[in-house]
């Protein structure tokens, strides 16, 4: 019976007591949902000694005092995660990690994916899971369908910043896209000798009205090697993500946004949030519309891949524009807020670039932590998806290693569920393996039937 009074509440209070006295549960040690650190083992520790990241971090202006962790204990993205709230320092972390506004499409980027169900087929061969995706008519191939996203502002994570990344990207044979607004110049990232000899890297950009200086940028990537231009279409203006005001974010000391600073400074800018939200108000030109990808057409030879798309409609626009791909995507719930999950919006712009027997290859980012959502991605009609988050905290957790044991964990746990599903090969995915919200079992073989 509920609202029974004081002296039944206190009777209750008693009771619950009595319960929990009877009921001997080990105690649960978790991570606390704040941004706070995560508690500290009471036990002495051994001595361990200092290596190379650590030594590079130790007086890291963005880094907490480094909790010693046994590796083999991170299993997943979200261990990483954990592991990476506990190292970075708030204004760090709530740049990575935050949405827009009340960051309902943060979390929905995640929860849609464990809304899709999997129908897996059984006693198939898959002994070899051909993890293997080809790109752009052959012309660019990756090891897993696993990409590294553009994220700005990589050495807040770790010293070595996107330098790190770029070479853990090479060496799982995967695909970095850098970030215009990176704190490392972009020739930097690509001529380190592990990257320039095997890896492939593509250029985010932002047409900025400045458009002699955007050429400049495009004119620099092209010429040190970079494979394609993604250019981000979801950001006439910076999101609203109220944790970077409240912490009144800033680039600490020591970093910048290399490829910018000669435009920054010659503006006149700083490095602060309300500073870099002038910049963006300055430069990143709100009256872009599609046909501005001609003038970009006119000056690169690169492909072309739209980031950003989220309707049909513009995956249409997309295509007709001669874009070599598109990336579903709603820029990780830091613009819009409330604006539809990718995942969800992605079987509407497969079947409409389908059914006008598009080329344009199809990318999907946000959300994605768990191989099960790689392969709901591609069984929807991804070629590959983009990673955000999941390499910012691998990376603030072991610099290059740890972005690269993140990518080995999605690798393995996509091959896993390709397994398990009766899957082997990234070109036998489809929408047979899935189940949609609002689906049934019984209606998808009817229809199967018609
Ligand atoms: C900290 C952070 C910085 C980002 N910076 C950029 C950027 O400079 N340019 C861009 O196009 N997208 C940027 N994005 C969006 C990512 O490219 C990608 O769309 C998003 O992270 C995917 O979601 P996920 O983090 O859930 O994987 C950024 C995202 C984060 C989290």
């Amino acid at each position: 019976m509920y609202g029974g009074g004081s002296q039944s509440r206190a009777r209750d209070q008693k009771s619950k007591k009595n319960v929990r006295k009877q009921v001997v549960t080990p105690p649960v040690k978790r991570f606390p949902m704040t941004n706070e650190a995560a508690p500290t083992s009471t036990k002495p520790s051994s001595f361990v000694p200092p290596n190379r990241d650590a030594l590079l971090n130790a007086h890291h202006p963005n880094m907490r005092k480094k909790k010693e962790i046994d590796p083999k204990m991170l299993l997943n993205v979200q261990d990483y995660h954990n592991q990476a709230r506990a190292t970075l320092t708030r204004n760090a972390y709530d740049y990575y990690a935050s949405g827009a506004d009340d960051q309902l499409t943060l979390a929905e980027n995640q929860n849609y994916y464990a809304k899709i169900k999997l129908l897996p087929k059984v006693f198939i061969d898959v002994s070899n899971i051909n993890t293997k995706v080809s790109l752009f008519n052959n012309t660019q191939s990756i090891d897993f369908p696993v990409i590294i996203a553009p994220t700005a502002m990589q050495r807040m994570a770790h010293a070595d910043g996107e330098l790190a990344t770029a070479r853990a990207a090479a060496s799982l044979k995967t695909i970095m896209c850098t970030s215009t607004l990176s704190t490392t110049k972009l020739e930097e990232i690509i001529n380190q000798p592990e990257v320039a000899d095997t890896g492939c890297m593509w250029y985010q950009l932002y047409i900025l009205k400045d458009r002699d200086f955007t050429k400049t940028l495009v004119q620099r990537a092209e010429a040190s090697g970079f494979k394609a231009l993604v250019v981000t279409v979801d950001a006439p203006r910076l999101g609203n993500r109220e944790s970077d005001h409240r912490n009144k974010f800033s680039l600490p000391d020591g970093l910048s946004l290399a490829n910018l600073m000669d435009d920054l400074k010659k503006n006149g800018e700083g490095q602060t949030t309300s500073a870099l939200n002038h910049y963006f108000k300055n430069q990143i030109d709100a009256s872009l519309t599609w046909d501005d990808l001609d003038w970009l057409r006119g000056i690169t030879s690169l492909p072309i891949i739209a980031k950003g798309v989220i309707t049909p409609e513009d995956a249409i626009k997309a295509h007709e524009k001669g874009c070599a791909g598109i990336v579903v995507s709603n820029h990780g719930a830091r613009q819009l807020d409330t604006a539809i999950s990718t995942i969800e919006a992605l079987p509407a712009i497969s079947h409409a670039l389908k059914s006008i027997n598009s080329t344009c290859d199809i990318f999907v980012d946000g959300g994605i932590r768990r191989g099960t959502d790689i392969l709901k991605a591609l069984c929807l009609g991804a070629k590959a998806v983009l990673v955000g988050r999941p390499v910012l905290w691998g990376l603030a957790v072991n610099g290059e290693q740890g972005v690269k044991e993140v990518l080995t964990i999605l690798k393995k746990e996509f091959e896993l569920a390709c397994m398990l599903c009766g899957i082997n090969g990234t070109e036998k995915c489809s929408n047979d393996f899935l189940l949609m919200p609002g689906d049934t079992v019984m209606d998808k073989w009817l229809r199967s039937k018609l």
